[in-house]
């Protein structure tokens, strides 16, 4: 039922005319994966590989959150995995907000079908879809229940590819889900994670400067 109300929004997501990116674009890449499923994984923006090919993370970054999957024991065939933005933006520059408006109905209907226990964020414009202004630094790896669901930002596989001392992080908070999905109460909200972890402010500029010093998520991978 779900994957047929699924098939059927892709289809719907193939004709949108509704921003600019509708005229540059080969083809949507509405997303991937069986529904229901326990995990999604909402990343940014196609690239070039998927705008080619209308799948979503078939590049080198699609390569190692295949592998951040299954360091948690997950494969990307359990896995739903779509984006904020469903069409590329040239020149892989960054999604605008209006773009990311016009694709919010889709997300949030994907969302609705796919009925994940836990929505991982990669990257700060997938995590600012649900924690506006806060920094990936401060809150990567920490589930936080928003609207009934958990939702856990992570790094953007993409920032691993350039920044190598951000991969063991982002595996360790991989490793994070199978726990967080036995027991799905079991969230640590931002604060207590600030408190447990030290002095905060240092720590968390030092990684959103990581993050941020990274290259946009595809723009390297073409
Ligand atoms: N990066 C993303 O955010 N999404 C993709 O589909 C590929 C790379």
């Amino acid at each position: 039922m779900a994957v047929r109300e699924l098939t059927a929004l892709c289809e719907e997501i193939a004709d949108c005319p509704n921003c600019a990116l509708a005229r540059t674009r080969t083809q949507t890449v509405p997303g991937t994966g069986p529904a229901p499923a326990d995990v999604m994984c909402i990343g940014e923006a196609p690239g070039a590989r998927e705008d080619a090919t209308g799948e979503p993370f078939v590049g080198p970054a699609g390569r190692l959150l295949d592998e951040l999957l299954a360091s948690a024991g997950l494969s990307r065939e359990q896995v739903y995995i779509a984006n904020i933005v469903k069409c590329r933006p040239p020149g892989n520059r960054d999604p605008q907000p209006e773009e990311v408006a016009a694709c919010r109905g889709y997300l949030e209907r994907q969302i609705a079908l796919v009925d994940p226990k836990v929505i991982v964020t990669l990257g700060r414009f997938s995590m600012a879809a649900w924690f506006p202004g806060e920094s990936i630094g401060r809150i990567h790896g920490r589930a936080r229940r928003v609207e009934g669901r958990l939702v856990m930002p992570m790094y953007h596989p993409a920032a691993a590819l350039h920044r190598g001392d951000l991969r063991p992080v982002l595996v360790a908070d991989f490793q994070k889900l199978p726990a967080l999905l036995a027991s799905p109460d079991a969230e640590a909200p931002f604060a207590e994670a600030a408190e447990a972890a030290g002095p905060a402010p240092a720590r968390a500029e030092a990684a959103e400067a990581a993050e941020a010093a990274a290259p946009p998520p595809q723009a390297p991978l073409l």
